[in-house]
């Protein structure tokens, strides 16, 4: 299956992402994620994309494009894969159709998590992600067990760079004017699954599995 994960900022696509592609079996691709990993090994793409991030913008289309069309076109992406964050512009869409016809394969659906936007800042600036493995918790709505410390692996929990107020405000000023017209981009293609994401985890999860045509409850 090739599935896109769309949402605001804190809508949940990393945290439902967890679960689906061990339920689905396909690698997980969120460019986010990438570009933290590019940032903490100090490569030439890690320098570039943290001037962004920081401040809540986007990273230029020209590099995010590169990096998934390399990515998708790994072995490991004949199955399928899911793609979290990524597009996030119209132009980021366009140019995923054009790899995907290139590589002569199409889209299954793109799941769009729906998330009152007063929710959303709680969400993000209460969010703690493990060093080690990067699951991610909430202070409130998704505590670990033990304060700081990560349930799956035991490593520590850190708050991201990006989580602070005035930076997940910004991020969602951007995601508003950039990333929401997606929604109406993918309609018209007649494959969007819009899911209500205020809801517990777990019911989300039984949600898009049963857009997806399967049943999890
Ligand atoms: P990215 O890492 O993609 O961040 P984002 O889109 O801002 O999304 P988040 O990861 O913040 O939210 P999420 O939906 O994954 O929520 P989560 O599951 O963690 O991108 C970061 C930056 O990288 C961008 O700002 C940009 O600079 C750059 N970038 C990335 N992709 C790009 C692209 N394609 N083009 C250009 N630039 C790009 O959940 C959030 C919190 O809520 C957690 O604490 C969680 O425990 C909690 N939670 C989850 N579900 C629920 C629930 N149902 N109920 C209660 N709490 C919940
Ligand atoms: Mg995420
Ligand atoms: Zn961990």
């Amino acid at each position: 299956m090739r599935i896109i994960l769309l949402g605001p900022p804190g809508a949940g696509k990393g945290t439902q992402a967890e679960t689906l592609v061990k339920k689905l079996s396909i690698p997980h691709i969120s460019t986010g994620d990438m570009f933290r990993k590019a940032i903490k090994e100090e490569t030439t793409l890690g320098t570039k994309a943290k001037e962004y991030m920081n401040q809540g913008k986007l990273v230029p289309d020209e590099v995010t494009i590169g990096i998934v069309k390399e990515r998708i076109a790994q072995e490991d992406c004949n199955p399928g894969f899911l793609l979290d964050g990524f597009p996030r512009t119209v132009f980021q869409a366009e140019a995923l159709d054009v790899i995907l016809k290139e590589m002569k394969i199409a889209l299954d659906a793109v799941i769009n998590i729906e998330v009152p936007k007063e929710k959303l800042i709680d969400r993000l600036t209460g969010r703690r992600v493990c060093k080690g493995c990067g699951a991610t918790f909430h202070l409130i709505f998704n505590p670990p067990a033990e304060e700081g410390k990560c349930d799956k692996c035991g490593e520590k929990l850190f708050q991201r760079a990006d989580d602070s107020e005035e930076t997940v405000i910004n991020r969602l000023n951007v995601y508003e004017k950039q990333t929401a017209p997606l929604i109406e981009y993918y309609s018209r293609q007649g494959i969007i699954k819009n899911i209500d994401g205020d809801q517990p985890i777990e019911q989300v999860l039984v949600q898009i599995g049963r857009s997806l045509g399967r049943n999890w409850s």
